[in-house]
This record gives structure tokens, sequence and C-alpha cells, in this order.
């Protein structure tokens, strides 16, 4: 590590998705990160390629264990070997149709590895935890666009209940302990890549999520896109969601990190789920502050298509087939107290979401994987 002066962060799923990209912007504001993860679904190259992008200086700060977070014991002895100012966790499954195949793999590995997290990290009196939640935790929303007052619904799979069950077990770990910080990031739709191209989004096999389909389809790898339903009551049929740049999801996790640190918003939270707690004498707060990541505008699946089929040059064969059972009609985000409190707002538009998607895949047709 070479910025000993900088807090250390630890980010678990580091090597994943969304962590990479956030790991990025954490190096490039100087912060020291300790990544943990065990690559189950992700690639040591992601490692290289984030040092590649941050460059030889920063890339000292970058420390990276392949360890899974339900060893406690190695997970024990990073805390032991480095001073973590706060945890960033994004370790966990995340396939919503497979979660409802394999519901004891998702409880276990998801809620068994936040409470294995937290409790490792509260026997080295680390308390700060960014939690990466999900706009699933509202289910069918009771109204849209969703703010953070929205309650929290019934999820229609297990992959949604273990991010409802994360949030409630870390609001009742500052219930019982008011030196707890907690952010919860309820992320909508995370897509897009570094404009570098060299980090992106590399899914195992056939991909659930759209973006991931539509681009592998673009770069001759799948042969046409299925539109799941065009019979919702969406201006064009098709389902209607939130998607937000990685980018600028990954920097609404530094945004957290100085809310936590005191450095931006009132500290005032006032919502239907955030718990007001005290603020230290070193300025840090307390408590429990929930924040929806999105850009507060809905998209059509036919809308993305037109998006990509002008990101990548050609047009893009795709078929309608019936609706995908759990699907909803539509579903974007309120952001304005992430934009008041944490000062953040998403930046990037459909358009450049879809040219960096289109740069990372043309330039990885197999991922990470070459
Ligand atoms: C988006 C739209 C589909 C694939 C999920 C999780 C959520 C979050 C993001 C983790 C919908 C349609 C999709 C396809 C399609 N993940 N679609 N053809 O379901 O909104 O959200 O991923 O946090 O928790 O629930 O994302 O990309 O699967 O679907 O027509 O091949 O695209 O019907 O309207 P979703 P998605």
């Amino acid at each position: 590590m070479a910025a000993s002066n900088q807090k250390t962060i630890l980010v678990t799923g580091g090597a994943g998705f969304i962590g990479s990209h956030t790991v990025v912007e954490l190096l490039q504001q100087d912060y020291n990160v300790v990544i943990v993860d065990d690559l189950s679904n992700s690639s040591p190259i992601a490692i290289d390629r984030i040092r590649q992008i941050v460059g030889s200086q920063r890339a000292d700060n970058l420390v990276f264990y392949q360890i899974n977070v339900l060893n406690a014991e190695a997970l024990g002895k990073v805390f032991e070997d480095h001073d973590i100012f706060a945890i960033i966790h994004f370790a966990g499954f995340k396939a919503v149709g497979e979660s409802t195949q394999k519901p004891l793999e998702y409880y276990w590995n998801n809620v068994t590895g936040l409470m294995t997290t937290a409790n490792v990290a509260r026997a080295h009196g680390v308390k700060r935890i960014i939690f990466s939640s999900s706009a699933t935790v509202y289910g069918e929303p009771a109204f849209i666009p969703i703010t953070e007052d929205c309650p929290m619904a019934k999820t229609t799979n297990p992959y949604g209940e273990t991010k409802a069950m994360c949030e409630r077990i870390l609001t009742d770990l500052f219930r019982a302990d008011d030196e707890y910080s907690v952010v919860l990031l309820r992320y909508f739709n995370p897509i897009g890549a570094h404009e570098s191209g060299l980090i992106g989004e590399d899914p195992a096999g056939i991909p659930n999520n759209l973006l991931p389909y539509v681009s592998q389809v673009a770069v001759g790898k799948l042969k046409e896109i299925h539109v799941f339903g065009n019979d919702y009551p969406t201006p064009d049929g098709t389902g209607v969601r939130d998607y937000i740049h990685v980018v600028d999801l990954a920097r609404g996790h530094v945004a957290a990190l100085r809310w936590l640190e005191g450095t931006v918003g009132t500290g005032t939270v006032e919502d239907a789920a955030s718990l007001v707690g005290p603020t230290d004498e070193e300025g840090l707060r307390h408590g429990v502050a929930v924040f929806n990541l999105g850009t507060g505008t809905g998209t059509s699946v036919l809308q993305i298509i037109h998006a990509f089929e002008e990101a990548c040059g050609h047009e893009l064969p795709y078929v309608i087939d019936p609706r995908r059972p759990g699907d909803i009609a539509e579903n974007y985000a309120a952001c304005d107290k992430a934009r008041t409190e944490m000062g953040w707002v998403a930046e990037y538009d459909i358009k450049r979401m879809c040219e960096d998607s289109w740069r990372w895949q043309s330039q990885n047709p197999n991922g990470f994987e070459g």
C-alpha cells in the first residue's frame, strides 16, 4: 500500500461487474482498497484491468485476496493486516431466475455471507457498511417513480428476499448499537461499462438480463433478442426500467462514503427506512441511510434495442415472446434524495450506456476469458 495516510476500504465482491467499477473510482479518489472475492462469478483478469485503468502508482494502493466471505478465519486475517475504515459489500449471487431454483444457496451465500462479514468486522471494531441492495426490495412498487418512502414489499424471488433480509439485519445492528454507520444503496438497472472498454459485464452462460443479451446478439454470439412481452400498459407495450450507467452507480458508492465521513449533505435522512443516528466527535455520521441509485427516467426494451443499434451500427434481430413470469410493467426511481443529501446525480444517458457497453463487448467478445 502506498497511500498510508488515506482510508482503506474493504470491497467484498470487488472483482465483479459493479464492484470492479467501484474499485476504479475509489482508487482514483485516492482511497486504499482491499478486494476480497472468491472469483466464483468473476475473473482475476478484472483485477489486472483495474490496475491498468488506474495506473501503476494508484495500483499500489490495491490489494486482492481470493477469499469467500463465508471463510471467517481468512476474512479475520484481512482485518488483522489492514486498518479497514469501511466495508462496501457486493459479494453475493445475483441471478433472479436462478435464485428461484436454488433458494438455499442464495440464502446461505447472500445472507450468511453478510452476517459473517459483519461479525468478523465487529470483532475488529469495524461498524461502517455500505450495502449493495436493489430496487427489487420494492417488489411490485406501490407507486412510481419510486421514492425511498415506498414500502418494501414481498419480493417475487429469493434473490430479492436476501436483499430485503440483509437490509433488515443491518438496520437492527444500528438499532442495537448506535456506533453503526450503514448506507443501503438500492440500485435500479445497472448497465454499460468503463469508457476504456477494459472492464464490463461478463455474465456466466446465457445472460438473464436484457443488456448483456442484446450486446451478445450485436457481437454475433447469440442469434436474436427475445422481447418478453409487448402487451404491457407502457408507451410501446414493452417493459420499462430505470437503466443507470455502472460508472454513475460506482460514483454513488464514493458519495455514500463521503456521506458517512460527514463531508456531504446535512445528515437528515427522513424516510420510512432510514434511521438518523449521532454524529461523533470526528464528524463521522452514524445511523441507517437509504438511497435509490437510478436516473429517474424509464426506458423500454424496444428503446434499448434501437439505442444499441445506433451504438453498434447495425440492426439487431428480435422476436416478441410471451411475458416473463415475475416481471412488472414499469419501474423507475425518484432519486432526489441522493442528489440533495449525497450531492450525487447520474450523469450518463442511454446513448452513452450503449456506446460504452458496445465498446466493452466488441473488444472482449468472450468477456474476460478473451
Ligand atoms: C429488463 C427488461 C424484461 C431480458 C433484474 C433484477 C434486479 C437487478 C437488475 C440485481 C424487463 C426485459 C429482459 C431479455 C427482455 N439485478 N427483457 N428480454 O428484471 O428489470 O431486474 O436485473 O440487482 O434486481 O430483478 O432486469 O434486464 O432482466 O429485464 O425482454 O432477454 O428487459 O422483461 O422488462 P430486471 P432485466
